[in-house]
């Protein structure tokens, strides 16, 4: 029977093959935070296009930003995210470890196999559950906890020319705000009325505590966020086609639709009016890779009255005057990445009894969409020649040590979508053999024909 997938399985698999390896790693690494190695960066890379095509480049109204990830301190009480943006922590007398209550429950309810509403609970709630169940510490085993308290998740830092002289400012903990700050300078320079958005991708920083499950919680990470600015009479409608834009995206790049689901949010953050996930299943339950907000008019609001500049939008028809209403959609690029890692990994036994890895990534994701390999030493010239052709138009990888069936295996373990080999016959017709990924058929075919054989099978 085939092993159920685990975190440290495929953490191990991502170190070994250059998706993503432990930040710091020579210095013992540091807690929660990751770097992406050559495959990593690509599927990010493939990720980050597609949501940029389909957000901004197809839609009819939407324009993008680039904005700083440091922003000036008022944006921030301005935003609600200096009072509200916390998380309930508790520290172990014992062992003086500390956790976040709600993921201590979420965490024994899914070990019981019951279903519990962590986030909908108060921090008298919380703290009341754990002790009713007898929640351990994950790290001692024993239940000494101190109360929770909220304990915020910006990263804090200074600017200043001498020390005396420091202004606390922050690092960025979504990239929406880089949004709405510039909704004025979009409208202004697109001339782009209602409904119409602004997407911003771009990293965000938080202070988690929870450790563990690999890249899914980390100190920094990537978001893609857009915000569609609308008549507040619009705002419903346009929250239930971004609910199903997230959803629609991950099966557009090959997410199984039955590792899908909706959850709505029982407890709300600070902005939303209603909101809605998309979570995956993960190898410990379902959980959020991204989320769709009616954030109402509490930014444009807000930032009009912290800024004091009108953040208002006038009906070029009506000549009405009013703050537009938001629904925001966000995708966590990192979540998406280990998402896809997760859904594409695979351990297939093979005729021959052996078992191969092999990642069975939609090729839009795949790192590399081709790999040459040639036969031997003397095919070598040959080879590179029609990887300098295909390199123009696809990421190509090139590997000629090894065996060719160890070469395929490396290749399926990496998710390349084909591998073309150039042998003998090459050398004298031309031709090449080009093996599938998936079904691992082999096909004969001129070099000539390699560019259009692989667009019409990758459909990128
Ligand atoms: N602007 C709204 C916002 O930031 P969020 O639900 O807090 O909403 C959006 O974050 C997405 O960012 C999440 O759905 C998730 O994919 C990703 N995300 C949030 N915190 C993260 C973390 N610590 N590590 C990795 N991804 C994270």
């Amino acid at each position: 029977m085939k092993e159920q997938l685990t975190m440290d399985k495929l953490s191990n698999h991502c170190k070994r093959t250059g998706f993503v390896f432990q930040g710091s790693e020579i210095y013992g690494g540091m807690g929660n935070t990751w770097d992406y190695g050559p495959l990593g960066i690509e599927l990010k890379r493939n990720i980050k296009k597609y949501w940029w095509q389909k957000t901004v480049q197809e839609s009819e109204n939407s324009f993008g930003v680039d904005s700083s990830i440091l922003m000036n301190p008022t944006v921030w009480k301005a935003s609600g995210h200096v009072d509200s943006f916390s998380d309930p922590l508790m520290d172990c007398k014992e062992c003086k470890t500390r956790h976040r209550a709600d993921k201590l429950i979420e965490e024994y309810a899914h070990k019981k196999g019951i279903e519990v509403n962590a986030d909908a609970m108060s921090k008298e709630e919380l703290y009341a559950y754990i002790i009713e169940h007898g929640i351990k510490c994950p790290n001692c085993g024993k239940q000494n906890f101190t109360d929770i308290r909220n304990f915020n998740l910006m990263f804090e830092t200074s600017r200043g020319v001498n020390e005396e002289k420091q202004n606390k400012i922050y690092l960025r903990p979504e990239t929406a705000q880089g949004e709405y700050v510039n909704f004025l300078n979009v409208q202004r320079t697109t001339r782009a009325k209602l409904p119409f958005g602004i997407a911003n991708i771009g990293k965000a920083f938080r202070n988690e505590i929870t450790p563990g499950n690999f890249t899914f919680r980390t100190l920094e990470f990537e978001q893609m966020e857009h915000q569609l600015f609308c008549r507040d009479s619009e705002a419903m409608g346009f929250y239930e086609f971004y609910k199903q834009f997230a959803m629609d995206f991950f099966t557009f790049l090959g997410i199984k639709r039955e590792n899908l689901r909706f959850k709505d949010h029982d407890k709300l953050a600070h902005y939303a009016k209603c909101a809605c996930d998309v979570q995956y299943k993960f190898p410990w339950g379902f959980d959020e890779i991204s989320g769709t907000h009616h954030r109402g008019t509490w930014d444009l609001s807000r930032h009009q009255e912290f800024s004091g500049k009108q953040m208002t939008y006038t009906d070029p028809f009506t000549n009405e005057t009013f703050i537009p209403t938001v629904v925001e959609h966000t995708i966590g690029c990192d979540r998406f990445a280990l998402c896809a890692l997760c859904d594409a990994y695979d351990e297939e036994e093979l005729e021959n009894g052996e078992t191969r890895i092999v990642m069975h990534f939609s090729p839009k994701l795949a790192p590399y969409k081709v790999a040459i390999l040639p036969l031997q030493k003397q095919q070598s010239e040959k080879a590179k020649e029609v990887k300098k052709m295909l390199a123009k138009n696809f990421m190509v990888t090139f590997d000629e040590s090894g065996s060719i069936g160890k070469r395929y295996r490396r290749q399926d373990e990496i998710g390349t979508p084909f591998c073309v080999t150039i042998d003998f016959d090459t050398l004298e017709d031309d031709t090449v053999t080009i093996r599938d990924r998936d079904t691992m058929k082999q096909d004969r075919i001129k070099i000539s024909e390699i560019k259009n054989y692989l667009d019409e099978k990758l459909d990128l």
